[in-house]
């Protein structure tokens, strides 16, 4: 089932299980994950990485991001291949998606490799969207390069690991709606300010956790190519940023349309798989 809230925010409800073993392991994950990030020091935490100190309270606040296909937080073999199987989970959900925004098709270059992020009681997640790049123009030339990947996200995929009491999402440009989230379910909104969401606080005894993909088009060349290049890959989650190859055989196999109705509903799809006629050479 799934319910179209408007702004392009879509709830994608129970479309896969999540075994019980999974959760385990990724919360012993959570754990050495914070562990190699930070050291205590009376009430306060010192990151491992930059030798910053800050208030246990304030680091608790926020989620831990567990990167499940990559070391030192890699899920284990026994359970790798589910966390594949997740992200085709969230894959075929955004094909599904695209039947509802089919003009979105020809944003959908590359995806980042899906990671969780694990929210003990008390953490939230300020409002915010997810192709901010964290900085305003004005600090550019000290930080150029370093986060603007982000820019070019169009939109975002959260598959829900488990029912939690708190933690519900909500969207202020969309008056304020606030969806909770089961265990199963995939959210898919659009990267930018439209889509705007926080996160409530966790209430004492539960958990969030959500595993999180974003879509984006454009090359690394963008920028001067300070970013991370996207890489041609066997699976979506093979490295940091991947292509996307298999977006148009996939979708018509997903949503059975022949090439009328694809025209139909997207026609600009098929001239956008071709060099445009103003680019290379042309007065
Ligand atoms: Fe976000």
């Amino acid at each position: 089932m799934v319910e179209h809230y408007g702004n392009g925010v879509s709830h994608y409800k129970n479309v896969i299980d999540v075994p019980q073993s999974i959760i385990d392991e990724l919360l012993y994950l959570r754990d050495a994950e914070f562990d190699a990030q930070y050291e205590k020091d009376g009430d306060l935490l010192i990151s491992k990485k930059t030798g910053i100190k800050e208030n246990t309270k304030a680091v608790l606040e926020k989620p831990v991001r567990v990167q499940v296909h990559q070391p030192p937080a890699k899920a284990s073999e026994e359970h790798y291949e589910w966390w594949k199987y997740a992200s085709d989970v969230s894959w075929g959900v955004l094909l599904k998606y695209l039947e509802h925004y089919p003009h979105l098709m020809s944003q959908i270059w590359w995806c980042s490799r899906g990671h969780t992020l694990v929210y003990e009681p008390g953490a939230r997640l300020l409002a915010h969207h997810d192709n901010d790049v964290g900085y305003a123009w004005q600090v550019n030339e000290k930080i150029a390069g370093f986060t603007e990947v982000s820019a070019q996200n169009v939109v975002s995929t959260t598959m829900h690991l488990c029912d939690s009491e708190g933690g519900s999402m909500v969207f202020p440009y969309l008056d304020n709606l606030e969806i909770e989230t089961k265990a199963g379910d995939v959210l898919v909104f659009p990267a930018n300010y439209l889509a705007t969401h926080g996160i409530t606080p966790v209430d004492e005894g539960s958990k969030r956790i959500s595993y999180l993909t974003f879509w984006g088009q454009g090359s690394h060349l963008i920028g001067g190519g300070n970013v991370l290049p996207i890489k041609n890959c066997e699976h979506r989650v093979d490295d940091s940023l991947t292509w996307v190859k298999t977006l148009h055989q996939d979708f018509v196999e997903s949503s059975g349309w022949d090439e009328p109705t694809l025209h139909d509903r997207h026609p600009q799809w098929m001239a956008s798989r071709n060099i445009p006629d103003h680019w290379g050479g042309h007065d």
